[in-house]
């Protein structure tokens, strides 16, 4: 970790980045928002440690080709892009040939399912295939929340497409012992199908 320098994209509060920074790395927190990246630097307040915080989007990264070792993200700005090929290219881009791009985020078979932690989040109601954005709307219908789906085979081909190689995907089980429920998180769902998957790429050196 010491010295490697990793961009977080779509940071949010950015404690993957201090977390980062701890270790020795030499991070920077991109975000759209700039309230997320308020918290970001309230946290780094109270915490005294500091990274430097950017306001972005992850289709037009502001950093010159081959930047970083790492590109990562838990759960930031790919579920939440129209075009995540191009969010792929673009941290192609950024990335150094050798370096690793590794993100997470919600398990594609969970867009079969309504996001309640009981026995109503395992009945599949919606189709795997079905690309369509889940929208949220306010009063007047202006969009307030948007998130996209691709399936597995989507972000493989939109990976390869950019030109990573897949190393691996991990797909974390349910801690034993863990009976804690956060919004759709529960372990009722969680031992009987993935939530989360996480994609370990590689930007081939040479
Ligand atoms: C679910 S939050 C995850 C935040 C953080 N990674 C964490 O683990 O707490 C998603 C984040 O992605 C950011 N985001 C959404 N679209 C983005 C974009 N096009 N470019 C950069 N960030 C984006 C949001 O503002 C939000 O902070």
């Amino acid at each position: 970790m010491t010295g490697r320098r990793i961009l977080e994209l779509g940071a949010g509060a950015a404690a993957a980045a201090r977390w980062l920074a701890a270790e020795g790395a030499r991070p920077v927190a991109l975000d759209l928002s700039a309230g997320m990246l308020r918290h970001a630097a309230e946290a780094a307040d109270r915490s005294g440690v500091r990274v430097p915080l950017v306001q972005a989007d992850a289709l037009a990264l502001p950093f010159a080709d081959a930047t970083f070792d790492t590109v990562c993200t838990a759960f930031g700005a790919i579920p939440f892009v129209d075009d995540s090929a191009a969010a792929m290219r673009e941290v192609a881009r950024v990335l150094r040939p050798g370096g690793r791009w590794v993100f997470s985020v919600t398990h594609p078979m969970r867009w079969i399912f309504l996001d309640d932690p009981g026995e109503g989040g395992l009945t599949a109601v919606h189709s795997y295939f079905d690309r369509s954005p889940y929208v949220e709307q306010d009063a007047r219908g202006v969009a307030t929340y948007v998130e996209q789906h691709r399936t597995v085979g989507d972000r493989i081909r939109e990976l390869v497409g950019a030109g990573f190689r897949l190393l691996d995907l991990v797909e974390p089980e349910w801690p034993a012992g863990h009976e804690g429920v956060w919004g759709q998180w529960s372990p009722l769902r969680g031992r009987l199908f993935p939530g989360t998957a996480i994609f370990v790429t590689e930007k081939p050196a040479g």
